[in-house]
């Protein structure tokens, strides 16, 4: 089976794909063949030898991919041959709180080989049953964007008729926009294009901002929310845009901390102070988290936007895709 590597050299162009024997599945795990995999900031960072450069090498990157049960190991009980699978981002967190030992063995991380493989062993535990109504290219975006999106408002206790502001039409982003229209919350979303505004504006959006043409965009989720000030900030950009998302937020307000996309060090910390702002650090989430979501999902029958399908040979193309930042949605590659 082919699987692409990161080997000695960090970056896109380094990349390798290599042969592999097919894996047997010991005690407790399960043989996958995997058919689409979607990409993550996290593999661009990774790749990039930015997210953990110690990585230990060769890794196979990625962390969310979905495919079909091809052989059980002895004692396995949740999935049978020909089942159709998704992977969980972290491999051992099933559910409770967030410990140590729950966010080691991540998929495609320091800790375990990635999904960008023809096949692939998992334990069985870090597998969920792909819902039926979505295709596996469709099952594949949904382990880390969509779950770190349903722990930074379902897990910060979004209610209906509060606002969340949205940062960029990526898949957290738009995973996140989805979520909030479920809640019966008021999505407002800022983006580098007017274009993509008004495609946000189709999934339910109700007001946009391009942050390059208006910068002061805190100004503007106040004044969208009668000077109050947003009840939920989806906070993808990090460091680079925090103090503006604290200046947006209404008094006591949450702020979901997931990403690092706009860089930048430092930031200030009078207006989440004198704010009383509630900051909480998102990675992720459970397994019973990610299930809650599907059951939400299932029910509203929810598709995810994916921007556009790479082939297995176009892997390098796919995250050059996602570099560029021109994507809508979710990148995903085909390994069928
Ligand atoms: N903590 C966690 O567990 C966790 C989980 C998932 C992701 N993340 C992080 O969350 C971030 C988003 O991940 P993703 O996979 O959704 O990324 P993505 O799909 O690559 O999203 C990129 C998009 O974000 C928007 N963007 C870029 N810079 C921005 C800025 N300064 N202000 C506002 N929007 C900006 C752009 O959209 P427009 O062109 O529309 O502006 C860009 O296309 C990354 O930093 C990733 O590492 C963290």
């Amino acid at each position: 089976m082919k699987a692409w590597i990161i080997a000695d050299q960090f970056g896109i162009e380094h990349l390798q794909q290599v042969d592999r024997p097919t894996p047997v599945p010991g005690p407790g795990e399960v043989l996958v063949k995997i058919q689409a995999v979607s990409l993550n900031y996290r593999d661009l960072l990774m790749i990039a030898g930015q997210y953990s450069p110690k990585l230990p090498r060769p890794r196979i990157p990625g962390s969310d991919g979905s495919g079909e049960v091809l052989a059980i190991g002895p004692g396995v009980t949740r999935f049978k041959t020909g089942d159709r699978v998704t992977g969980t981002f972290f491999q051992h967190w099933i559910g409770g709180p967030v410990s140590e030992e729950n966010t080691k063995g991540a998929l495609g991380g320091p800790d375990l080989d990635g999904v960008m493989a023809q096949e692939m062993l998992f334990r069985e535990e870090g597998l969920i049953p792909t819902p039926g109504y979505l295709s596996d290219e469709e099952g594949a975006t949904l382990p880390c964007a969509a779950a770190t999106a349903w722990n930074a408002l379902a897990g910060n206790n979004l209610k209906a008729g509060e606002t969340v502001l949205l940062q960029g039409t990526g898949g957290v982003s738009l995973f996140a926009l989805r979520i909030a229209k479920i809640f019966g919350a008021i999505p407002i979303i800022i983006s580098s294009s007017d274009e993509k505004l008004e495609r946000a504006k189709t999934l339910g959006a109700v007001a946009g901002l391009n942050y390059r043409t208006t910068p002061d965009w805190d100004k503007w989720a106040r004044k969208m929310t009668d000077g109050r000030g947003v009840d939920h900030v989806v906070e993808v950009g990090g460091a680079g845009t925090l103090e503006k998302s604290a200046k947006a937020t209404r008094v006591g307000g949450h702020i979901a901390l997931i990403g690092v996309l706009a860089g930048g060090t430092g930031a200030n910390p009078m207006p989440i102070l004198m704010k009383s702002l509630n900051l909480r650090g998102i990675f992720v989430g459970s397994r019973e988290m990610f299930t809650n979501m599907l059951r939400a999902f299932e029910h509203h029958q929810e598709k995810p936007v994916i921007d556009k399908v790479f082939g297995f040979d176009e892997f390098p193309a796919a995250l050059r895709h996602m570099e560029s930042g021109s994507h809508f949605g979710k990148v995903v590659v085909s390994l069928k």
